[in-house]
């Protein structure tokens, strides 16, 4: 019985089951990978997320899917809210597509704020019956998101006109062991993209 992700050893040589474990355990280069980004509202998630995106189509990689949190909340997940239910419904539904992803060697690449550890445990369980797991921190502070608020929400939070946003008056539960973490007070989405490739080239998940 193999792990996700562990290849067959070269000694092993009898040959029916040999094929049947590379069947069900495919070399992580040919497995589907989920790229899941977690962080603060305005921390820089869809803009890395969108420009890994386009990195790895250009590179002719597996077929990519992004789900990104505003299109996933206009699409599956119409009509929730920002209560904790809502968020962790939310979370695991995009949990279940990426695992399908996965499932048939896709990339999915994820990006929604999912500010609880455990939701997001139960995401990455979800998926790593399937496939690669790989979760990427935007780590990028509170005081600068707030102060990019591009979308003009914090201000609105700090007001009282949005309760409970997440960093104002929700919590965020900050990973403790992701797989990446990228402050974007530092790197360009560029040079984030970067590092995600690089990371993915080490841990065998692209060639
Ligand atoms: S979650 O918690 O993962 O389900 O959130 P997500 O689906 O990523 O949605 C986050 C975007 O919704 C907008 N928004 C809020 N965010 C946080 N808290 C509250 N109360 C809230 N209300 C609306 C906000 O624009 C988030 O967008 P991003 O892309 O993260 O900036």
């Amino acid at each position: 019985r193999l792990k996700q992700g562990e290849e067959i050893p070269d000694w092993f040589t009898w040959p029916e089951v040999a094929a049947e474990l590379r069947h069900r355990h495919p070399p992580r280069h040919r497995q589907g990978i989920t790229l899941f980004f977690t962080g603060l509202s305005g921390s820089g998630k869809s803009t890395i997320a969108e420009a890994l995106n386009a990195r790895l189509l250009e590179q002719g990689q597996r077929r990519t899917t992004l789900l990104d949190g505003d299109v996933v909340r206009r699409n599956l997940s119409e009509g929730l809210g920002f209560s904790r239910e809502d968020r962790d419904r939310n979370i695991l539904r995009i949990a279940w597509v990426a695992s399908q992803i996965s499932r048939h060697g896709g990339i999915a690449i994820c990006a929604q704020i999912a500010p609880y550890a455990d939701t997001r445990q139960r995401a990455r369980a979800m998926v790593e019956a399937e496939g690669g797991f790989v979760e990427i921190h935007v780590s990028t502070p509170l005081a600068t998101c707030e102060q990019r608020d591009r979308k003009g929400l914090y201000a609105l939070a700090r007001a009282g006109k949005i309760k409970g946003f997440t960093g104002i008056s929700d919590p965020y539960e900050p990973p403790k062991d992701p797989e990446l973490t990228i402050d974007t007070r530092d790197v360009s989405p560029d040079a984030a993209v970067d590092q995600i490739i690089h990371y993915l080239e080490q841990a065998g998940y692209l060639r």
